[in-house]
């Protein structure tokens, strides 16, 4: 008996994996800052405006749309006229995650050993369905600005000439995450143009995931949908209800996309059939979407005042210390700057024999010497987890 390559992980634990499991078997207590699903932190979710959309009497109605239901693709396409963009239903295609979109375009736009860039830093969920779908990854750095403070704006920078070396003839396509997932850096403008641009000549398509689009520090800057562009590149936005909505458990996501006429109408018609063969969403969540979508200024509220104040407790807690945070736009991540070892010890595992968990920095790419933490971390989780961090 045989197994595919694809599935041939490396799945034992690693050291602080290891340490984690050791230290809650023997009942003590951890305060983690690595929390991010919503649905943990807290936050108050209205049972009755939230359940009560589930129980339309749509939902008994088995409709085999391969692009969703007509009137769940009108909420999405209302969503970006709310971001100043015109998407017709037509060029909407509701999947039941953004991984499962990611899979999608992968399938529509890759052969088995195609290739598709992603940045570093990045999450580190792309390894696995790549793998899953037989394409190779290359990555092409993002460069901090050593001199940035933490308040300014983009500090993270495309590096293109990076991104230029790395297209070869197997490349199909650029993913770009906008805010990346740790590093909250949102694409700037020009560097919109300049992906588009070489997306266009060089034939790749550009794939722009911008599941935390809604969540930029300044609230008062809405910042600027992929979607809302009229460039010369087959983009294609990806968002979903995971975290526009903070709701991961109703598996609800979509493919919005644009692009050149032509070639905009070929990807839709393949990726129909792609969608087609199987027809994943389910009626009840695409019954209550319009619902969820209309109601998302509720949860994201909420959201933008934890995080700014867990923002404003970890800037206090850092002054001073051998710590630093580096700048960030949005999202609900953020970078710290720690010492590289403590005690012998890397950082996570001293940080975590003191009883706080972080992330380490190489899980998303990072350089040595970097931790990220949970921005959405509930208020006394993050004052503990705080406090015991080992970098006075
Ligand atoms: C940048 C980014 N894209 C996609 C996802 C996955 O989203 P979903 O739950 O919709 O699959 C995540 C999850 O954290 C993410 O951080």
């Amino acid at each position: 008996m045989t197994f595919s390559a694809r599935t041939g992980w490396e799945l034992s634990e690693n050291a602080l994996t290891a340490k984690l499991r050791r230290r809650r078997a023997q009942g003590a207590a951890v305060a983690d800052l690595t929390v991010s699903n919503p649905t943990a932190c807290g936050f108050f979710y209205d049972p009755e405006t939230l359940l009560w959309p589930l129980a339309a009497p749509a939902a008994l109605e088995y409709e085999p749309e391969p692009f969703g239901l007509e009137r769940a693709r009108a909420a999405v396409s209302q969503y970006y006229r709310d971001h100043n963009a015109e998407l017709p239903i037509d060029r909407i295609c509701l999947t039941t995650s953004t991984s499962e979109a990611y899979s999608y375009l992968f399938r529509l736009l890759c052969d088995p050993g195609d290739e598709v860039l992603i940045a570093r830093p990045s999450y580190p969920l792309f390894e696995f369905i790549a793998r899953l779908d037989s394409i190779v990854l290359r990555e092409y750095p993002l460069q901090y600005d050593p001199g940035a403070s933490v308040a300014s704006a983009h500090a993270w920078t495309i590096d293109f000439e990076a991104l230029h070396a790395a297209i070869n003839e197997r490349t199909r396509a650029i993913v770009v995450v906008h805010p990346n997932n740790p590093t909250g850096n949102y694409a700037s403008d020009r560097e919109r143009e300049q992906l588009e641009t070489l997306c266009a000549e060089r034939g790749l398509a550009l794939i722009v995931d911008e599941v935390f689009l809604d969540y930029p520090l300044r609230p008062n800057t809405p910042p600027v949908s992929f979607a809302s562009g009229d460039g010369p590149a087959l983009c294609f936005m990806l968002s979903g209800l995971s975290k526009v909505c903070a709701l991961p458990q109703m598996k609800l996501s979509w493919i919005a996309a644009r692009g050149p006429d032509i070639l905009l109408r070929e990807a839709l018609a393949r990726l129909e059939v792609v969608a087609d063969t199987f027809l994943s969403v389910n009626a009840p969540t695409q019954a209550a979407l319009p619902r969820w979508l209309g109601g998302r200024g509720q949860i994201q509220y909420q959201i933008h005042d934890r995080v700014q104040r867990n923002l404003a407790a970890l800037d206090a807690r850092l002054r001073g210390t051998h710590a630093g945070r580096l700048a960030l736009e949005g999202g609900w991540t953020a970078v710290l700057r720690v010492p590289r070892e403590v005690e012998g010890q890397p950082f996570a595992e001293a940080a975590l024999d003191r009883g706080v968990l972080v992330q380490p920095g190489e899980f998303y790419g990072l350089p040595d010497g970097r931790a990220v933490v949970s921005l959405l971390s509930p208020p006394g989780v993050w004052e503990l987890g705080l406090k015991l961090l080992p970098i006075d």
